[in-house]
């Protein structure tokens, strides 16, 4: 296949989606959707890869670092082929392909058709489809597979608005005809330089534009508002199930929200309204119980997360057990076996193997080890109100109900901490602390108040 030069087109604000924000940096599927469009571009090693980015550039670059592509700046957006030419200096040589920021769902086989037929045939080539509602696009004029014109809606006579044929923005324009894009005007409703023109302009030349229609038209649709953002979750939901599903995970719900991040082992099991989020890596044998949140976090292979449990940011080890209605925040390793239960919630802390906070609990800033008890209504206070302190609380330790632990603090190993403590001073080793006052009887006290 021969060597191609990828640009990006991305600068664009995208006014059809009312929003502060860029429009490539909209969402589908927790990825900003300029991520799709750079990931097909990469998997296809081509000579070289250019984003132009312009509206909202700081946001869409910081972005972009993950995927070391060339950035080039389009300071004013003055159309597409102005865009395409924004790139030109990172052209060295190659045939160009030109892919949309906004058209995210397009598929490798798709663009690799595409090219094939290009190499077929040669010359200037867009990829068109057809729709039943063109209204928006450019429609585009053909014979044969010959185009004649592209048209953009807001140029068009009602006549041409009636055609379905469209163009998908994807075209490929070979290193010599690179220079017709200078030659652009800007005359029209907009004016704006539209990359579609190209076909006035090698027509000028004597030169025939190709169209490659591809029928299946969703897949190569731009996303201009928040419908057409809303159809292109639904499409990646689906794709993002049937990868999971084809990697031998049950999912069994149709109800489950897995952004396309995310990475899950064999034998999973997934139940309804789970949603999981952001870089999270969940590993084989694992159940996400129903109505959980992950976010950005490892669970490890054979880990139960129970019903209504939220995790974020957590790295959980082997065999761990979490839930229901637990809540773990970020920065914080369960280790081994480590089991969370009801109303527990956990934040900056490291849980060694085996230790358990079955109920009601806070753990924050803390350190513990292994095979702690933490008894129900153990709290550490880590905050004094300025700062937050830390927790140490050694192997083997055993925290009766309803302690108040007030760091920073350490609770030296095999120590017992008598239920309805506040510990403000260390514990040494082995020792059993207890703060409570003495418990005192008024003897007769309950009948008199009866017989008041
Ligand atoms: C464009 C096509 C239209 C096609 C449709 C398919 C042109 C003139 N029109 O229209 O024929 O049917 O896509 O989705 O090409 N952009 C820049 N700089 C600019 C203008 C746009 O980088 O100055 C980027 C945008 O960020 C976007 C892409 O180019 O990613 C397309 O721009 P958009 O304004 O969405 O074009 P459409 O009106 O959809
Ligand atoms: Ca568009």
């Amino acid at each position: 296949m021969k060597q191609l030069n990828i640009v990006i087109l991305a600068a664009g604000k995208g006014e059809r989606m009312l929003s502060k924000k860029p429009k490539v940096m909209h969402e589908i599927m927790g990825k900003p959707m300029i991520g799709y469009a750079v990931e097909r571009a990469k998997e296809m090693t081509p000579l070289s890869i250019t984003v132009v980015t312009g509206f909202g550039r700081e946001r869409v670059e910081d972005f972009l670092k993950r995927y070391n592509v060339n950035l080039s700046v389009q300071t004013e957006q003055k159309g597409t082929a102005h865009a395409v030419l924004a790139a030109g200096r990172f052209i060295h040589g190659g045939d160009i392909l030109v892919l949309y920021g906004d058209v995210p769902l397009m598929e490798l086989s798709t663009l690799n058709n595409f090219i094939s037929f290009y190499e077929k045939t040669g010359g200037i080539t867009f990829m068109t489809t057809r729709v039943d509602n063109p209204s928006g696009y450019g429609r585009v004029l053909m014979d044969g597979n010959m185009i004649i014109d592209i048209v953009e809606d807001a140029d068009a006579t009602p006549e041409e608005k009636a055609i379905q044929e469209i163009n998908t923005g994807i075209c490929i324009i070979p290193e010599q005809h690179f220079s017709l894009l200078r030659e652009i005007k800007n005359d029209n409703k907009k004016g704006e330089y539209y990359l579609t023109d190209i076909c006035k302009t090698a027509k000028s030349k004597g030169l025939i534009v190709k169209g490659c229609h591809y029928d299946n038209a969703s897949e190569v649709l731009g996303v201009n508002g928040r419908k057409e953002l809303l159809e292109a979750n639904i499409t990646m939901k689906d794709r993002v199930f049937d990868a999971h599903l084809k990697n031998g995970v049950t999912l069994l719900d149709r109800n489950i929200y897995i952004e396309s991040t995310v990475i899950i082992g064999k034998d999973t099991v997934i139940f309804p309204n789970a949603y999981i989020m952001g870089n999270t890596v969940i590993g084989e044998d694992v159940v996400v119980g129903p109505d959980t949140i992950i976010r950005d976090s490892t669970i490890h292979d054979t880990v139960r997360i129970e019903g209504f449990s939220v995790i974020e940011g957590g790295d959980i080890k082997e065999g761990a057990v979490i839930g229901p209605f637990s809540r773990i925040r970020p920065k914080t390793v369960l280790e081994k076996d480590v089991r969370i239960g009801n109303f527990v919630e956990i934040k900056n802390s490291v849980l060694a193997a085996g230790t358990k906070a079955n109920h009601l609990s806070y753990i924050g800033d803390a350190e513990v080890g292994r095979n702690v008890n933490v008894g129900a209504g153990t709290i550490t206070c880590n905050y004094d109100g300025k700062k937050k302190h830390k927790t140490i609380i050694e192997d083997h330790v055993f925290i009766g109900s309803n302690s108040a632990l007030v760091a920073p603090v350490t609770i030296g190993k095999d120590a017992v901490i008598g239920a309805g403590a506040t510990i403000t001073r260390h514990v040494p080793e082995g020792a059993l602390a207890v703060t409570r006052a003495q418990q005192r009887h008024v003897e007769g006290y309950g009948k008199r108040k009866k017989q008041q």
